[in-house]
């Protein structure tokens, strides 16, 4: 449908359309599910049994000019081979589609590539975190293995990376309100949360949090949660750090990737200020949202 759609559109303004199509290969990424994104069960792209007569349709449209063949299977993907199996799959499917007379110049295997979320930061005063992901491979590795498959087709390759150009390049600065020691475990209610940080929420997704003064103490095990009336409101749960107190501060490490980008106003909460460092220069960048700018 939406094809159509395109074509109508650009034939109203007289231009021919180049278009990808985003295929679903029905392939495992081995990531969470709320971000897996080339299964069947999930909503992206068009599904193998329809795949042709799409090209097809595709191709016989009058304002389309099909270029490019695409997949994103996913985010956070920590190894290669899921996008090994996804290069096979549009090769194969290069091969069929170029049969139908079409000249595909375009493969674009989206992006997706995991970066590491623990043990950013070693102190002997920060616990070591456990990591299930033994090693990261790193974004060249990912290009390199599926760059050899590909140099076969003789095609432009496009890559379509997110959170590993950015997420270690952002920390989320807060200050604890409060602490409550609850009956079954003890919370530190800090300044910002879902509203700011949506990750933890949205996807139980881990950050390392980590004081800004580090401080012999020993460790306790804490709930770091916001200020939203929201149970899952929180930054981190069960978490072993060095003991917090009322207006400590600390950072949420590895929040340059759907951070911000993911924030909200929700609860009539204001977006905080956002700061460039660079070197031992400083510079604000965005300014601290406030009251008068949200009832706008
Ligand atoms: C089509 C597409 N390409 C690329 C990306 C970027 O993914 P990542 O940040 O995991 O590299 C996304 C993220 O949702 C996406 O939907």
């Amino acid at each position: 449908q939406e094809i159509k759609v395109i074509s109508e559109i650009a034939h109203k303004l007289g231009v021919i359309a180049r278009i990808s199509i985003r295929v679903n290969p029905d392939i495992d990424a081995k990531t969470h599910p709320y971000i897996t994104t080339g299964m069947k069960e999930n909503k992206f792209g068009i599904d193998s049994k329809d795949i042709m007569d799409v090209f097809k349709t595709a191709n016989e449209l009058p304002n389309i000019d099909l270029i490019g063949i695409h997949s994103h299977i996913g985010s956070q993907i920590t190894e290669v081979n899921p996008y090994i199996e996804a290069v096979k799959y549009l090769g194969d499917l290069i091969e069929k589609v170029e049969k139908l007379g079409i000249n595909i110049r375009y493969i674009n295997f989206g992006g997706g590539f995991g970066v590491q979320y623990k043990n950013i930061l070693t102190h002997r005063y920060i616990p070591t975190e456990d990591d299930e992901t033994t090693r990261y491979s790193p974004l060249g590795e990912h290009v390199e293995s599926v760059l050899k498959m590909l140099s076969s087709y003789n095609k432009k390759l496009v890559i379509e990376p997110g959170r590993s150009l950015v997420a270690n390049a952002g920390i989320l600065v807060g200050k604890v309100l409060y602490t409550k020691q609850g009956e079954l475990k003890k919370f530190i209610i800090t300044d910002t949360g879902m509203n700011d940080l949506m990750r933890p929420c949205l996807y139980q997704a881990y950050h390392q949090v980590v004081p800004t003064a580090l401080k012999d103490t020993g460790f306790e095990t804490v709930d770091i949660v916001g200020p939203v009336c929201e149970t899952s409101d929180f930054l981190a749960t069960k978490r072993s750090i060095q003991v917090m107190n009322r207006g400590d501060r600390f950072a949420v490490l590895t929040t340059g990737a759907y951070g911000y980008s993911l924030s909200s106003n929700y609860n009539a909460r204001l977006r905080p200020a956002e700061v460039l460092v660079d070197g031992d220069k400083h510079y604000l960048i965005r300014e601290r949202e406030k009251v008068e700018e949200l009832h706008i």
